[in-house]
């Protein structure tokens, strides 16, 4: 984001990456492997997605909190590329429903290939996810999965509902984005605790509570991008989320702490979707301290996921656990 500090960037992230290196290499194998179908038009939208690239940022979370907690097996591997499924699912179900033009720095799928084969290839993703997760023959493991993704639902619809609603408030905005973000790095950290064996509870009460948080904390920053960042770094189009309609948090309290007809302006704007007046609205919103309101929301929910690590033996992989929270809540891609 356009902050006068410097944020943490792309090669940041991907320096973290590099200590776990080979496990990210093999979750690409089988990311690629399980892109596979007989039926040509799967294989190309599902390519083009995930040849589009992405942080991996949920499959690399993975991973760490498995080492993180001893695990010295191969599971979280399939996890990690499970994970990395069904986010990949819902990008493609998601862009269809905010008609976004642009991810990952190319035109979105369902611009490419429209919407018709966008949704059912995120279906494709997300079953191949239910048939990975079958090979791990655990029933807690599938558990945790299949509420996730069923959570994520409800998120998704439960925003459908919200929008053009200028009078969303700042709880139900966190309600929707635990429920479409945060439960999915959530079961993550989850997954690679049950696999990792933990025999005390906290172990995996810690891991969930850092998964969560630090979902919160992405997603925050995702929603302050979409007014505030540089379209290049984030490879989207700006604006997105006021064209939809969409309450989010710097808008929420800019709404909260104008008057008048700015106030007025910035409601309108939510009830029709209305992208015209962007810059005027992006005014308002650095002018009532919106973007460092959420920017701190965002801090807070980090420091917590990394709070929730206090117990975790010293390791490597703690360490970049806690790197990829502050990441997580000073990022600008
Ligand atoms: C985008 O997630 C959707 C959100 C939950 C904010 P990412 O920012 O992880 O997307 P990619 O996978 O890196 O493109
Ligand atoms: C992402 O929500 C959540 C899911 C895809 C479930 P957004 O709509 O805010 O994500 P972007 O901004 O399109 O990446
Ligand atoms: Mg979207
Ligand atoms: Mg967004």
């Amino acid at each position: 984001m356009k902050t006068t500090k410097k944020n943490k960037s792309l090669s940041d992230f991907n320096q973290i990456k590099s200590i776990i290196q080979n496990d990210a290499e093999e979750v690409d194998l089988l990311i690629r492997k399980n892109l596979h179908s007989d039926v040509m038009l799967i294989s190309k939208v599902s390519e083009y997605i995930i040849n589009s690239g992405g942080k991996r940022i949920r499959p690399l979370i993975v991973l760490l909190a498995a080492r993180a907690l001893n695990y010295e097996k191969e599971e979280h591997i399939i996890a990690a590329a499970i994970i990395e499924f069904i986010h990949t699912a819902t990008l493609l179900h998601d862009d269809v429903v905010d008609d976004s033009k642009k991810r990952r720095g190319q035109e979105t799928a369902n611009t490419v290939f429209g919407n018709q084969a966008s949704v059912l290839i995120g279906d494709f993703l997300y079953s191949r996810a239910f048939q990975m997760m079958v090979t791990l023959d655990n029933m807690n493991v599938m558990g945790v999965l299949a509420n996730a993704t069923n959570m994520i639902a409800t998120g998704e619809v439960m925003q459908l509902t919200n929008v053009f609603d200028a009078s969303i408030t700042e709880e139900q905005y966190f309600e929707v984005i635990y429920r479409k973000t945060s439960c999915l790095f959530e079961a993550g950290c989850h997954v690679s605790a049950i696999l990792a064996n933990c025999d005390h509870e906290n172990d995996v009460s810690m891991m969930i509570e850092y998964g969560k948080n630090l979902g919160t904390a992405f997603q925050i920053i995702d929603d302050a991008m979409d007014y505030m960042a540089s379209e290049e770094e984030i490879g989207k189009n700006l604006g997105d989320d006021l064209s939809e309609g969409k309450p989010t948090l710097p808008i929420i309290h800019a709404i909260n702490m104008s008057e008048g007809d700015e106030k007025k302006m910035l409601q309108s704007a939510i009830e029709r979707g209305d992208i015209n007046k962007l810059e005027a609205i992006q005014n308002i919103i650095l002018k009532t301290g919106a973007i460092e309101y959420t920017t701190k929301k965002a801090v807070d929910f980090s420091n917590k996921a990394i709070a929730s690590l206090s117990n975790l033996k010293k390791s490597i992989y703690k360490e970049a656990l806690i790197s990829i929270a502050q990441f997580s809540a000073d990022r600008n891609s």
